[in-house]
């Protein structure tokens, strides 16, 4: 477990409310956000989100190059429609967060320097916010939710487990091994035709297919422990499309059977995870997290898993269980509220684990370009 802390210690008494501007630009989303947390309730001010997929779809996928570019021309523009929505300007803000990793090192650096130099401009504290921890701190921003919890985060770039003990103390139990959940939906979807991103599409194709058609592979349910992988069951995927003519029918069937893997494989993991997960007294909070979150079928397996286990199940928002800036400005404003004052002086992080202890010690979770992706 590490302490994190995108901070310096605080030279005046500390607030109860602050209001602050998120930057949210590592992945595909150029995003910003005005917020306002006062105690232990966050007021939304606005919430803007610039998509690009129109600029990756003919790729089939996110291409780092062609996002930064995107993040240039998109992000003067977002932080001004979240100033003006919020009716607000640089001058009422208390300070500037904006993810200074992990993420595609071009779009990260674009909304840290942006962050950064308004900033500098405005004689404000910049907060640079690690952005799993805006993940992780994702379902505080709408609901009552005391540390501690357990989260399962699933997103297109990131699957693991984490026990979020408190502000800055996150413990990593489990990750993937390989892919990330919705990377492989991503993948699947694109060599059955469905575009880009592939998760949304590929739920509402398992709608009308089989779940039991295709006996898809659930690697590591064998094996003790909370690590995933998907890579295996993306392979088997791809060579089911292969193997014969792509009729409706079949392209529903492997959508429903390739769904019903990740959920089998999230469900089984999460039940292990919960049953590990002991908080002192009170009840025991389970929040998934992250775009794939946002999947009806494995919310409605979670939920009843939660219902058996005596858990309950904390969800975002859809709209803030995928890529956003509300949740850059919640941890910024978490931190502030807890005395941190920023560092102007913070580097970019392409990689950049929410538990640094769990990622020296098990190699699975390995640093730089060797590490595991997600
Ligand atoms: O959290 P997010 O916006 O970005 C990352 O930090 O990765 O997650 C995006 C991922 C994509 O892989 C997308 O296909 C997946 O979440 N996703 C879904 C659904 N909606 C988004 N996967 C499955 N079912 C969905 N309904
Ligand atoms: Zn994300």
């Amino acid at each position: 477990m590490i302490e994190q802390a995108p901070s310096s210690p605080p030279s005046a008494p500390t607030p109860d409310s602050v209001t602050l501007l998120g930057i949210e630009t590592s992945c595909d989303e150029t995003a910003a956000a005005v917020i306002r947390r006062t105690g232990e309730k966050t007021e939304i001010l606005s919430d803007v989100i610039l998509t690009q997929f129109d600029k990756h779809a003919p790729y089939g996928g996110i291409v780092p190059e062609i996002a930064a570019r995107a993040h240039v021309e998109l992000i003067d523009a977002a932080v001004e429609r979240a100033l003006g929505e919020a009716k607000l300007g640089l001058c009422d803000m208390d300070a500037i967060a904006a993810t200074s990793g992990p993420g595609l090192i071009g779009g990260v650096l674009v909304g840290m320097m942006t962050g950064k130099a308004l900033a500098m401009g405005a004689d404000l504290p910049f907060l640079p916010i690690n952005h799993l921890e805006g993940h992780a701190l994702s379902p505080r921003i709408s609901s009552a939710c005391p540390f501690p919890y357990l989260l399962l985060l699933v997103s297109g770039g990131h699957c693991q487990f984490i026990n979020v003990h408190g502000l800055g103390h996150y413990e990593r139990l489990g990750s993937t091994i390989d892919d990330a959940a919705g990377e492989a939906f991503d993948k699947t979807a694109k060599l059955l035709g469905l575009g880009f991103p592939g998760g949304p599409v590929l739920e509402q194709l398992a709608k009308t297919g089989r779940a039991d058609a295709l006996a898809f592979p659930r690697p590591l349910l064998q094996r003790a422990g909370l690590d995933m992988s998907f890579a295996g069951l993306k392979t088997a995927a791809a060579r089911a499309i292969e193997a014969e003519p792509l009729s409706e029918t079949r392209k529903a069937d492997i959508a429903a059977s390739f769904q019903a893997a990740v959920t089998d494989i999230l469900v089984e993991k999460t039940r292990r995870a919960l049953a590990g997960f002991t908080p002192d007294a009170g009840e025991k909070r389970l929040v998934v997290a992250g775009g794939v979150a946002a999947n009806q079928t494995i919310r409605a397996a979670l939920q009843a898993l939660a219902e058996r286990d005596g858990a309950r199940l904390i969800t975002p928002p859809l709209r803030h269980c995928t890529d956003n800036a509300v949740m850059i400005a919640q941890a910024g404003a978490e931190h502030y509220l807890a005395g941190a004052r920023g560092d102007l002086a913070a580097n970019a992080r392409p990689r950049w684990p929410l538990d640094e202890a769990s990622a020296t010690v098990n190699p699975i979770y390995g640093r730089g370009k060797r590490g595991a992706k997600a």
